[in-house]
């Protein structure tokens, strides 16, 4: 591959992210976990430390001017996360500590208020562990049925011939993850919330591994629901976000109860807060979402269709690569997929790939991905997974390969 675009966009990028200037193992370090989480740039790094130096103080409760200051930045920061997903008010926005208590909250909030024994809610077999044990909880909880559209192969397409038969009038809740974290299918998504409104089912989409890769936009694809988490987008740990559209959130009952969340409260009950209030009960993470804005802010100068293209191209030539090594199962589509690629290698298993790998620099990651009952159905306990971001550079993925080519021949048989 021509070191070009790829190679360009990972140079100038990489002098913003410290942590990559470092060796592992005595070399150099080649992040090739991103799907896991994003590294930081310095700007997210400074924007929480200024917060902490300058205006920290809790938010919304104070008449002082650090409390106004807090107030106004993390207000702010739930409006810089309604542009970056094009929804429509920043009432839309409720901040989480990531896509999987985004998803929590979307399906406790629901079960409690739309769904009865006999119910359905369908999900696909894709799906990680965090849009799938919720429903599974719920479905115990309400009487619903959990209903699973299958994955019809390695490829990783969805069988969508099934979609229309599975999709019925008692199907209440449909809930797709956007991107799959362990084969790089981009999902339709679009199309699918199309299907789910026609039959009258409220619609969510996983958009963790989407929303920092590719523009996504809530209001084109017309979901109810979309959830998705700060620290793969580049931003820090423990703040994320929920996106439900209009006023789908003044239908549903709070999720925690606390301080923050009320308007007032009585021995014998409490008024909530309108939403997206009423769904941030306790402290909130201020400084989180001052580093989620930051790290929206750079992501886009340097724009998400471009980082789409950048992503898409490595792992193209990745996928095309590692194809040609003997006896590696590949997963996930051959064209048309996000920018990561799983792989199995006969006869190593995944953990040995990554722990070799990691002493040559090299962070991969091994294993079920978080998707346990995909492997199950593809038939392997785990795979190995190389995922790229912008920062990565086109010379990192030539040195993987020919680790990952060493670590084979070193394993016997196919070298
Ligand atoms: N969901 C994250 C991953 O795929 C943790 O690695």
């Amino acid at each position: 591959m021509t070191n070009t675009s790829t190679g360009l966009l990972g140079s100038r990028t990489r002098k913003d992210f410290p942590i990559l200037d470092q060796k592992i193992n005595g070399h150099p370090l080649i992040y090739l976990d991103n799907a896991a989480t994003s590294q930081k740039p310095r700007t997210v790094v400074e924007a929480i430390k200024s917060y902490y130096e300058h205006d920290n103080a809790n938010v919304h409760r104070g008449i002082h001017e650090l409390s106004n200051r807090a107030t106004l930045a993390y207000e702010s920061a739930r409006e810089r996360t309604a542009r970056f997903v094009n929804a429509r008010s920043a009432r839309e926005i409720v901040f989480t500590r990531g896509t999987t208590e985004s998803i929590n909250l979307v399906a406790s909030c629901l079960a409690e208020s739309i769904l009865k024994p006999g119910d359905k809610v369908l999900i696909t077999e894709m799906e990680h562990h965090s849009n799938m044990v919720p429903w599974q909880l719920i479905a115990q909880r309400t009487g619903a049925e959990l209903l699973y559209l299958p994955v019809e192969d390695r490829e990783g397409n969805l069988a969508l011939d099934r979609l229309d038969g599975m999709l019925t009038s008692d199907v209440k809740i449909f809930s797709c993850v956007h991107i799959s974290n362990s084969l790089g299918t981009v999902n339709p998504v679009k199309d699918l919330c199309a299907k789910a409104r026609s039959v009258g089912a409220i619609s969510i989409i996983d958009g963790a591994q989407s929303v920092g890769h590719q523009p996504v936009d809530v209001q084109d694809i017309d979901c109810d629901f979309l959830a998705f988490s700060g620290h793969k987008i580049c931003g820090p740990t423990g703040i994320g976000a929920l996106y439900a559209k209009g006023d789908l959130l003044d239908e549903l009952p709070p999720y925690h109860g606390g301080g923050e969340m009320i308007a007032e409260v009585d021995f014998s009950g409490s008024v909530y807060k309108d939403p997206p209030h009423k769904f941030e009960a306790g402290t909130v993470n201020m400084a989180g979402a001052v580093g989620l804005a930051a790290a929206m802010d750079y992501v886009d100068s340097i724009g998400r269709e471009v980082i789409w293209e950048h992503d898409a191209k490595l792992a193209d030539y990745f996928y095309r690569e590692i194809s040609r090594f003997p006896g590696t199962l590949l997963f996930g589509p051959k064209e048309k997929r996000a920018g990561l690629v799983s792989f199995f290698m006969e006869g190593i298993h995944s953990h040995d790939i990554v722990t070799l790998a990691d002493q040559k620099g090299v962070a991969l990651r091994g294993g079920h991905h978080c998707t346990q009952p995909l492997m199950k159905k593809l038939g392997v306990s785990g795979t190995a997974r190389a995922s790229f971001y912008f920062y990565n550079h086109v010379d990192e993925i030539d040195r993987c390969l020919e680790i990952l080519e060493r670590i084979q021949k070193r394993f016997g048989d196919h070298g």
